[in-house]
């Protein structure tokens, strides 16, 4: 079976001759770090060797409860925000057909995701488009106490015992949490819902391969057995005894600290796929929470070519020279289409009639790739067999662990996300949550 492969010349020629290399001893020993569980933040190593510790009787499970949800749910709703959410997402969008929606038989079930926001127009059309439905829901939450998921789950709960009654709703609810505290887990113990448990020691954003990501995976009809499969075998290829030279996690990670060494501090994750859009939010989680600290942290952004190489193209090839690129190249679409001969040729692209469409994308790739060296934009570039199971489950490990490399090489621990309570403080002291009374006298003097 192939692999992904990487390509860093091209950001190479941007850095002093042997920036890499000169972090090679730093990124082996954060390999090692990460192994021997010496790096900070090491009671949340349970990502590891998450891929080679699934079980197919696990993978079993995941697929019966999927299945049944599937057999009795016109659509699913997936609650969940950040890390609970974006795992999911990226897969299934990066897996399904671009208009599911429209090209859906009516015995697959919808599946669609709530509880990441807090707009009321979203969750009333949502509410809306599940009147008279048979919905199910999967409330996610490893906390059990994130705000925009419990309020989107007390909606959706209550909803679905009014339309199918409290005893039905029961077998409609799955939950994904804690194995011991939160309200997800109270709730899911007390009204006696399935539930399926998140480690303590995997990270919201590093929990895609438990069932916080498999379980929607699964009812969304995708092969999770190959997914964990692609996961696996990238494992094997990042393991600690695999030398630098070798270990693309490793050579990844090494690339982008020297780049940002080197004053490059905003990495670009490019697509030329349109249902990778997901991945790349999914991506940006994962690196922005991990290694935005204390001070540092390259920025992570994303873009859709060639989309937006008609809106950030300009930015890219001429603005601030403070960026470089990662790019994700699908080599083989799934699929196959050919331009047709136009006898008028008004358009004058009849030089293109019987050529795939994909090799107007893939020389649209390259001319872009060229363009933006030539523009001073240094770039990193991931080459994907096909985009399927497989090949997704072997991206998702292989930014997880370079995203550990990473982390550790950059002098942080990726592990935690001290930041993100920030908001939520002043959010309670402002809504006047009990047990917020001193910090709500404190926020309304500020205002
Ligand atoms: O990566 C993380 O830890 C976060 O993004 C969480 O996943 C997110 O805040 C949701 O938390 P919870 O699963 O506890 O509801």
């Amino acid at each position: 079976m192939k692999s992904i492969s990487l390509d860093i010349t091209k950001a190479q020629q941007f850095l002093p001759a042997g920036a890499v290399m000169a972090l090679k001893d730093k990124a082996m020993a954060a390999r090692k770090g990460l192994e021997e569980g010496t790096v900070p933040g090491n009671d949340f190593l349970g990502w590891l060797h998450l891929p080679s510790s699934i079980t197919p009787e696990f993978l079993a499970e995941v697929k019966a409860v999927a299945a049944d949800l599937r057999s009795k749910a016109q659509v699913i709703v997936v609650a969940g925000i950040g890390g609970s959410y974006l795992g999911a997402k990226c897969v299934i969008e990066g897996l399904s057909n671009s208009f599911q929606w429209l090209v859906k038989d009516d015995k697959t079930p919808a599946v669609v995701f709530a509880g990441n926001n807090i707009g009321e127009d979203y969750l009333y059309e949502l509410t809306s488009y599940l009147k008279g439905k048979t919905f199910a829901i999967i409330n996610i939450s490893k906390s059990g106490t994130t705000t925009e998921t419990a309020l989107t789950f007390r909606l959706l709960k209550t909803q679905l015992e009014a339309q199918v009654g409290k005893e039905a709703a029961k077998s409609l609810i799955v939950a994904v949490t804690d194995a011991k505290k939160g309200a997800a887990r109270t709730c899911a113990d007390k009204e006696g819902y399935r539930s399926f448990i998140i480690p303590d020691n995997v990270g919201g954003r590093f929990s895609v391969l438990t069932p916080v990501g498999l379980l929607p995976i699964a009812c969304a009809g995708i092969d999770i057995d190959a997914l964990v499969a692609g996961a696996q075998a990238m494992e094997k290829e990042c393991a600690v005894d695999v030398p630098f030279e070798q270990n693309p996690a490793a050579i990844y990670a090494a690339t982008r600290n020297a780049l940002y060494q080197n004053g490059k501090k905003i990495e670009i994750l490019i697509n030329y796929q349109p249902k990778l859009h997901y991945y790349a939010e999914w991506w940006k989680q994962l690196y922005g929470e991990s290694e935005g600290k204390d001070g540092k942290g390259i920025f992570p952004a994303s873009c859709d070519f060639t989309t937006d190489l008609h809106s950030m193209g300009q930015w890219i090839q001429d603005g601030e020279r403070t960026i470089f690129e990662t790019v994700l190249s699908i080599e083989e679409p799934e699929k196959k289409l050919l331009f047709p001969e136009d006898e008028e040729n008004l358009d004058g692209l009849n030089f293109l009639a019987g050529k795939r469409v994909d090799e107007v994308n893939k020389m649209a790739e390259l001319g872009t790739r060229l363009a933006h060296v030539d523009g001073g934009v240094p770039n990193i570039r991931i080459s994907i067999p096909k985009l399927n199971e497989y090949y997704i489950g072997q991206l998702i490990y292989f930014f997880e662990i370079a995203c550990g490399i990473s982390g550790n090489v950059l002098g942080v621990n990726p592990f935690n996300q001290p930041g993100v309570e920030a908001y939520k403080k002043n959010m309670f002291a402002l809504l006047r949550k009990p047990g917020y009374e001193a910090q709500t006298e404190e926020i309304l003097k500020r205002i």
